[in-house]
């Protein structure tokens, strides 16, 4: 694939090996401004920001997803291919379905389950499991343990809605009964895309998010707190970039 892409004008030099990639574009910039050094604008299509700088010497980028399977499949499939990006680490929310999950904890997405037609695009002809890099989770969890910060690694469900047609749901739960039964322990909206571009471009994927959302107990973090778990985090994902450089 050529570049400049559709959705990101920049340069294969311009990215690191590794894209942190957290949904919001100014959620990329904070994580710029704050945690890399020297950090350059490498993409502003769509105000989708791009930035490149180092962390522990290492070069690392970060890049806004957008929301949704559509949009991170649009960016992960232009990084891959186009970029020369090797690793690609999603850093997002979630919402827990298991009552034992709390607000702040991380959960780590080994597979990601999906109720989207997204994947119907590969035409296989049975049930593809949408799994991590094992490379990635082993870094992620080794960092993690020396954050000392609190972790799950399981399945996940990226779904392709947010709201619920019954009654506005996440609240009431309805929707996502069948997959809480199989252990499913929180709900976003992105991973089982990337994973799917991850394998079928041979490249490597993993998300990892902070527990926005409590969805059993009803229990939300302001604004304030997002911020402070969304921290610990991010140490983990830059730290984890460091392990995959060596
Ligand atoms: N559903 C989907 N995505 C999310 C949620 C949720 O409840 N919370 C944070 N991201």
């Amino acid at each position: 694939m050529n570049y400049p892409t559709p959705h990101i004008k920049a340069t294969p030099e311009d990215f690191g090996q590794t894209v942190l990639m957290p949904g919001d574009p100014l959620r990329s910039k904070y994580i710029a401004d704050h945690f890399l050094e020297n950090p350059v604008l490498v993409n502003n299509v769509r105000g989708v920001q791009g930035y490149t700088g180092t962390y522990k010497g290492v070069k690392v980028s970060v890049m806004a997803s957008g929301m949704g399977m559509p949009s991170i499949g649009i960016y992960s499939h232009e990084l891959y291919n186009a970029y020369g990006v090797q690793n690609i680490l999603r850093i997002g929310s979630a919402g827990a379905i298991q009552p034992d999950i709390n607000l702040k904890d991380i959960v780590m997405a080994m597979g990601a389950s999906s109720d989207s037609a997204w994947g119907r695009q590969f035409h296989l002809a049975g049930t593809f499991s949408p799994i991590c890099s094992y490379e990635m989770l082993h870094a992620a969890v080794q960092s993690a343990e020396e954050a000392g910060a609190v972790y799950r690694v399981g399945n996940i469900l990226s779904s392709d809605a947010f709201y619920y047609d019954d009654e506005g749901i996440p609240e009431s739960l309805d929707s996502v009964k069948t997959w809480q039964k199989m252990g499913i322990m929180a709900i976003e909206m992105e991973s089982a895309a990337l994973y799917l571009n991850a394998a079928r471009f041979h490249k490597n994927a993993l998300c990892i998010c902070t527990v926005s959302d409590q969805l059993v107990r009803h229990e939300y973090l302001t604004a304030e707190e997002r911020q402070t778990g969304f921290e610990e985090m991010m140490k983990v994902a830059l730290e984890t970039a460091v392990k995959l450089e060596k």
